[in-house]
This record gives C-alpha cells, structure tokens and sequence, in this order.
C-alpha cells in the first residue's frame, strides 16, 4: 500500500496504525484494479447483514467506502481514529442526523455498554496488536444478542500454502500465531481468530470466504463482475474450508441479559463518566472534566482539549 501510515502510541493501549492524512482512497482504491475486491467485499456484507437495526456501530470506517450497505440500520456511527478519514466520509454520506462520525481508538470506544445492536470490523482488524482487547471491547459496546461482522485476512490462504510447500516463502501460514507482515498489519490464522471470538464471548453463526480469484492474471482476464459473481458461488465454502485471502464472519454476543436499555450514548474514554455538558463545539465529562472537541460535525475523543 502506497499511502502515508505513521504509527501513533499512547502509554495505556497499543499503537494505532494511523491513517491520518492518508491517501487511502486515491492510492489504494479509486483507479486501482480492486474494483473486484470492492464487489466481492459487498456481495459477502449484504449476505451477512441484518435486514433491519436500530444502531450500527461501522468500526475503522475509514472514507465510508462500504457505509451505504447498512442501509437497514436507522442510525450509523461511524468510527476511525483518522479524522482526514472520517471527513471524507462526510463529505460522501453528508451530514444528516442518521451518521455519527467519531475520531477514537478502537481499543477505547467512547460509548457506554450495549448501544448497539450492530457492529461492523472490515479491513481493519489487521492492525490490531491487541486483538483480544479489541474484541472485548466490541462486546462491551454490542447489546445482548448483537450482531457482530468481522473480516479479517487470511494467513492461511491457498496462495501462501503453495508458494511455503514450493519453498518461496519462509513463514508458515499453518501456525496459528498472527504474522505480521509489515508493521502493525497482521494476517491471521482462522482457527486462532474463531478462538479469540469464542473466549470474547461471540458465537459464531456464519463464515463466508471472499476475494478466492484475487490473482492478477485472473483479474485481468475476467471482467471484475463476472469474476466476483463467482467468487459469490463459493463464498458458502467458508463453512466448511478457509482459503481465501480474505475471511467474513458473523457472530452474536453471547451476553445474557435483559433487552439493552443503554445509559445515555457517549463515554468518557479518560474516565468512563456518563454525564456531560453539551455545547455546539464541545462535549465536557462532568466526572473528570476532560474536554472533546466536536469539530465541525466531528466527535473527537482522541486527545482532549485541556
Ligand atoms: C484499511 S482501512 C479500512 C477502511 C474501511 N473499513 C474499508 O474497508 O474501506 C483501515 C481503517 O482502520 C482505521 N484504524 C486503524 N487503527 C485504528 C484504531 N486503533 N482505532 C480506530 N480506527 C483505526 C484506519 O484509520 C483506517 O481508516
Ligand atoms: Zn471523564
């Protein structure tokens, strides 16, 4: 990837990959011969969505590029902790009362318990070091029964089990360990992320494979929709075998509890305080009088203004 990623610590929780004033779309997406990657990411979303929620919680949203899918949802709230990032997502979906666009980390989410019905994690959970705590995390947040969908890629695909047999590649994608192919991007093994889920408490209810053709000579060949409404006559596969590059999950909290009744929405990331003072620019926790700017329809719980 060719955009400008800088790497951003804090004492309290590990290092962010951090997007801020990336090209992400320009570089990565727009132009790039990924328009197949783009389908066959939204062919998987749409079998995996609910049809209807209350509040969707888009986690790493990024430039908004898949926000449109969770047209279900009453109200989205769209989460990175790229603030350039989350502006372009509302220069795209606008400024409407239905998003919510908060600059945070996701080891940190700034809401308080069982707001959402819905979570989304796409594309973003390889830069996670913490994957534990994040999952935690997306658990705290999701109401008993919610649904969660994550994809995550692959270390165990097709492709890097023939070029380790052929010897091409040192590492081995059948450890179950993370790889961290360049700093603070991991590809994961699928029976170590299923893992993880169940000790977070999700319960797994569906797995699609996605991206199976993802091979440049393929791409060029096959025209990107021929080639991804194939890919979605085997995304079913995932159910039973995982070798693609890139895997979907669905998973409900399996918290027990009464229906959510959450209290109040925003949660102060220093404290965890609950009460606030509202003002047009700005929300200030009544706990520990920490600051956060909105900017310019931004919520920003990254640094507070004190
Ligand atoms: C590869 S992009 C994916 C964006 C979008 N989900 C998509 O598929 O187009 C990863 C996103 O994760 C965000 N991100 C990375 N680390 C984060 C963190 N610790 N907290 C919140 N967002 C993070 C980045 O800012 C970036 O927008
Ligand atoms: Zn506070």
């Amino acid at each position: 990837m060719k955009q400008q990623i800088t790497m951003t610590s804090s004492a309290q929780t590990p290092p962010v990959c951090d997007y801020e004033g990336s090209g992400y779309r320009t570089d990565f997406w727009e132009g790039k011969g990924r328009e197949y990657e783009d389908l066959v990411e939204r062919i998987a979303l749409r079998r995996l969505l609910p049809p209807r929620g209350q509040c969707l919680l888009e986690i790493g949203a990024g430039f908004g590029r898949l926000t449109e899918l969770y047209a279900g949802f009453e109200q989205i709230v769209l989460l990175d902790y790229s603030k350039s990032q989350l502006r372009q997502a509302q220069e795209r979906l606008g400024r409407s009362e239905r998003y919510t666009y908060v600059a945070a980390d996701f080891y940190n989410p700034p809401f308080v318990d069982s707001l959402f019905d819905g979570a989304t994690l796409i594309r973003t959970i390889h830069h996670a070091q913490d994957v534990p705590l994040v999952l935690q995390q997306i658990r705290r947040v999701l109401a008993p029964a919610g649904t969660f969908i994550l994809e995550f890629a692959n270390k165990r695909h097709l492709k890097a089990i023939i070029r380790y047999w052929l010897h091409h590649q040192t590492w081995n994608p059948f450890d179950p360990q993370p790889f961290e192919f360049a700093e603070l991007n991991f590809d994961f093994h699928p029976q170590w992320m299923t893992e993880r889920l169940r000790e977070a408490d999700f319960i797994i209810e569906r797995r699609l494979t996605v991206s199976h053709f993802r091979v440049p000579w393929l791409k060029r060949c096959i025209p990107p929709r021929l080639l991804a409404a194939a890919d979605g006559l085997v995304q079913w596969t995932g159910e039973w075998w995982q070798l693609s590059p890139s895997v979907f999950v669905r998973a409900r909290q399996g918290k027990s509890g009464p229906p959510p009744s959450p209290d109040g929405f925003f949660r102060c990331p220093r404290c965890g305080g609950k009460d606030w003072q509202h003002s047009q620019t700005m929300l200030a926790c009544q706990t520990c009088g920490a600051r956060w700017a909105i900017d310019d329809g931004i919520y920003d719980f990254k640094s507070s203004l004190d």
